[in-house]
């Protein structure tokens, strides 16, 4: 086999893998020599239930689930768009960032793949599956624009002007906004991911009640810093007495009282989300934004990135709301896009590391 092949991009299968965390995913993509690739069939597992019993993700069983899954999944895609393994052009895998276990699960499939068809293989940065998810939307955004990357583990502002050019505008400084939504939602005993709980909860709730601190809102730069609000919300919890006996279910007041709190926190995370997104953009002077991650599900953020885009003429991008958490079909798209751009090349040989910490301005 030969050691690097450049690939002749002209209709070509890609399949999918991502394993990086607690979904397994697998797609199947088919990617012109230009112009918009095409999601032909998805399969997604999540092991939501398996960690929840946990209240976080466990390592070891998630990268035990990942080996169970991928192979019924890649069956599944295939079958469902009317192909066949032989067909399959490159095997593309998320190589990082990501839990180490995992990651080498999703990799360990995908040489296995590559190796016994005789077809290259393309490692992906998770992070910029995210970033190019809203492509595969029916209103996919152009080149340039401000991206608001908001997963579990990433909270970052870029400016994108195209596959490839990412320059970081800003970025958290300790907790993602995705585990300032987990980690407030633990302290509510709400079950894991908390991000979806919290937001259930806090559309019962007033967003008003609680004063809850806005990191660096007025910081003068683009950076984050959400490991504060969860000290504050322990602090509520403690002065409520809640923090080691949360109230009963029947306890309609108290009730009432923990949904405030969720509504208040989910305000002061979804107003410096915004109000420093609307800075980027400001900064930058584009007039188009990309939001993407797990925390871009969120219906607040939407509703009010939406509302103040709207009032200054800027278009929000988003992927499909079902491609906002991980997903198989993100690699395949970022694989495609990163091929026909010319940034990528596929390889024979087997790739025997992942990168568990890996920085996307660095790709
Ligand atoms: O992008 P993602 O699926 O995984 C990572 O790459 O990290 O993001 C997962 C994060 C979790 O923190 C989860 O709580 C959060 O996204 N999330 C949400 C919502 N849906 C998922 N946070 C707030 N509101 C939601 N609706
Ligand atoms: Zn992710």
């Amino acid at each position: 086999m030969s050691d690097v092949a450049q690939l002749n991009v002209s209709d070509r299968l890609i399949l999918g893998i991502e394993s990086s965390c607690d979904e397994t995913g697998v797609a199947l993509v088919s990617v012109p020599a230009s112009g918009p690739v095409r999601l032909l069939s998805h399969a997604l597992h999540s092991q939501i239930d398996m960690h929840q019993a946990y209240g976080g993700v466990v390592p070891e069983l998630a990268s035990r689930d990942h080996i169970r899954r991928v192979v019924p999944l890649a069956r599944q895609v295939l079958s469902e768009a009317g192909r066949t393994l032989p067909e399959v052009d490159v095997v593309a895998f998320t190589q990082g960032p990501g839990l180490a276990g995992a990651l080498l699960v999703g990799q360990g499939v995908a040489c296995a793949l590559g190796v016994a068809l005789g077809k290259p293989l393309l490692g992906v940065h998770h992070l910029e599956g995210h970033l190019l998810s809203p492509f595969l939307s029916v209103d996919p955004p152009e080149f340039p624009f401000v991206a608001l990357l908001v997963s579990g583990g990433h909270t970052q502002l870029m400016r994108v002007d195209g596959v490839g050019r990412y320059d970081i505008l800003g970025e958290t400084l300790d907790d993602a906004a995705g585990e300032a939504f987990d980690k407030s939602a633990k302290l509510m005993g709400l079950p894991y991911p908390g991000g979806p709980h919290l937001s259930r909860l806090a559309a019962q709730g007033r967003e008003d009640v609680f004063d809850l601190p806005r990191p660096m809102l007025h910081s003068g730069n683009l950076d984050f810093s959400f490991a504060g609000l969860k000290t504050a919300v322990r602090t509520h919890l403690v002065r409520l007495g809640w923090l080691d006996a949360l109230p009963p279910a029947d306890d309609a007041d108290a009730q009432r009282v923990l949904a405030d709190l969720a509504a208040s926190t989910q305000a002061a995370i979804v107003d410096v989300l915004v109000k420093k997104t609307l800075a980027a953009l400001k900064n930058t002077g584009l007039k188009r934004v990309v939001v993407a991650g797990g925390v871009g599900a969120n219906a607040s953020l939407r509703q009010q990135l939406n509302q103040a885009c709207q009032r200054r003429g800027i278009r929000v991008h988003y992927p499909e709301l079902h491609l906002c958490t991980d997903n198989g079909a993100m690699i395949a798209l970022a694989a495609g896009m990163r091929l026909q751009a010319g940034l990528a090349h596929a390889t024979h040989d087997p790739v025997f590391h992942v990168k568990p910490r890996w920085d996307l301005a660095a790709i």
